[in-house]
């Protein structure tokens, strides 16, 4: 990354500090960001382990610290983007938005639970702070292009499918760059090996809570395309919910009088493949995602009525490059932030769906 602060133009760079700069931030943002600096330039890497910080912070030419509170006091941080394990991005997005910063940009999933969830709402309203959550296929240009070919669809869909298959994901970090703290040696263990202690799917506690990961770590990324076609879902309904070896899931569900299948596979073997698709009556749709981590061009969208089936894509870049332009033109005031209140709701149906599955299963056993 340059260390320029300007572009060519004369117009400052967007300064951008990390929460968090492990393998998300080493594989997907900085390379992101890499092709983007005619807008942004790194100013600021914050780890709680002072090595990555320093190590991720050299590659990116920016300052660097352990501290959330030294990044937020930082002028040169805009935008604050927070790529820290999931239970602290709730505090961070509260934190970010009350030091007054141009933008957030919160790793999904935003929040935890129900009520971070209202407060973060509270906070979004009383700062005016614009939130953007790294639900990449939202952004990504072939899902953009389905949006505007899909007609009466979201209204008519009676089934709406996600199935992911994919590598674990140092499979892809590694392609991606090379990424500080890796364990030595060629790999991490794979998802079965003697080092990692088997899961006791006897125990339903232990069930419930890998089917929660499951929704807030993976489905959650096309959560908010689902609910494009479900925009109520108070009557949600879990029928089967199910944990895959050696990771993933099934989830059968309805919702606002549609059904929905929630698949996902992740599995050193397998080709990699991750689509969505829309069924309705009298047409469908599918898109074609690229895997996550691999930034080689967007989604294919595939729009079939009974006379003819329109493709559109892939195009040049993917939803991570998108959520950051998004972000620029957020800074700049050439696009709308996200509305907060959907983003609440969009994780208030995946809270759901967890909290639905571990209801389930619990019934299932009584
Ligand atoms: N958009 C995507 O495609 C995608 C893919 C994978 C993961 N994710 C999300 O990105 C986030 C980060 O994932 P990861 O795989 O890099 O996680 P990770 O847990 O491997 O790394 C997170 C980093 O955060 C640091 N950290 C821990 N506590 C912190 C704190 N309180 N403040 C700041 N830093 C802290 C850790 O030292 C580590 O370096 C997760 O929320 C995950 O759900 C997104």
């Amino acid at each position: 990354m340059p260390h320029t602060t300007h572009t060519e133009d004369g117009s400052p760079l967007i300064g951008v500090g990390f929460l968090g700069a492990g393998p998300v931030t080493q594989a997907i943002h900085l390379p992101s960001l890499a092709r983007l600096t005619d807008l942004f330039a790194v100013a600021h890497v914050m780890d709680v382990d002072g090595g990555v910080a320093a190590d991720v912070a050299a590659r990116a030419g920016a300052r660097h610290s352990t501290s959330m509170e030294e990044l937020l006091a930082d002028p040169r941080v805009e935008v604050v983007a927070i790529c820290s394990p999931h239970k602290f991005h709730a505090t961070q997005v509260i934190a970010a938005c009350r030091a007054g910063k141009k933008a957030v940009l919160c790793e999904k999933p935003f929040a935890v639970s129900g009520e971070e969830a209202a407060e973060i709402a509270a906070v979004s309203d009383e700062t005016g702070v614009p939130i953007v959550v790294g639900a990449m296929h939202t952004f990504d240009p072939g899902w953009l292009a389905a949006e505007q070919l899909m007609g009466d669809l979201p209204e008519t869909a009676h089934t709406l499918r996600s199935s992911v298959v994919l590598p674990p994901n140092a499979r892809f970090e590694d392609f991606a760059t090379q990424v500080f703290t890796r364990p030595p040696g060629p790999t991490r263990p794979p998802l079965t090996h003697p080092s990692r202690p088997e899961p006791d799917l006897s125990d339903l506690a232990v069930v419930a809570t890998m089917l929660e990961g499951g929704v807030l770590g993976l489905a959650i990324h096309d959560l908010p395309i689902v609910r494009r076609f479900v925009p109520r879902f108070d009557d949600l309904e879990v029928l089967h919910a199910e944990i895959v070896r050696p990771f993933g899931y099934v989830f059968l569900l309805q919702a606002g009088g549609r059904t929905i299948e929630l698949t996902a596979a992740m599995n050193a073997t397998w080709k990699p493949d991750w689509t969505f698709e829309a069924i309705g009556p009298d047409s469908t749709l599918k898109v074609t995602f690229t895997p996550s981590y691999v930034q080689a061009g967007s989604a294919v969208a595939e729009f079939t009525t009974a006379d003819q089936t329109t493709v559109a894509g892939p195009f040049g870049c993917n939803g991570y490059e998108g959520e950051w332009r998004r972000i620029a033109g957020i800074v700049r005031g050439t696009e709308q932030a996200p509305d907060a209140a959907t983003l609440i709701d969009d994780l208030r149906f995946a809270l759901a769906i967890a909290d639905g599955a571990r209801a389930h299963v619990l019934e299932a056993a009584a």
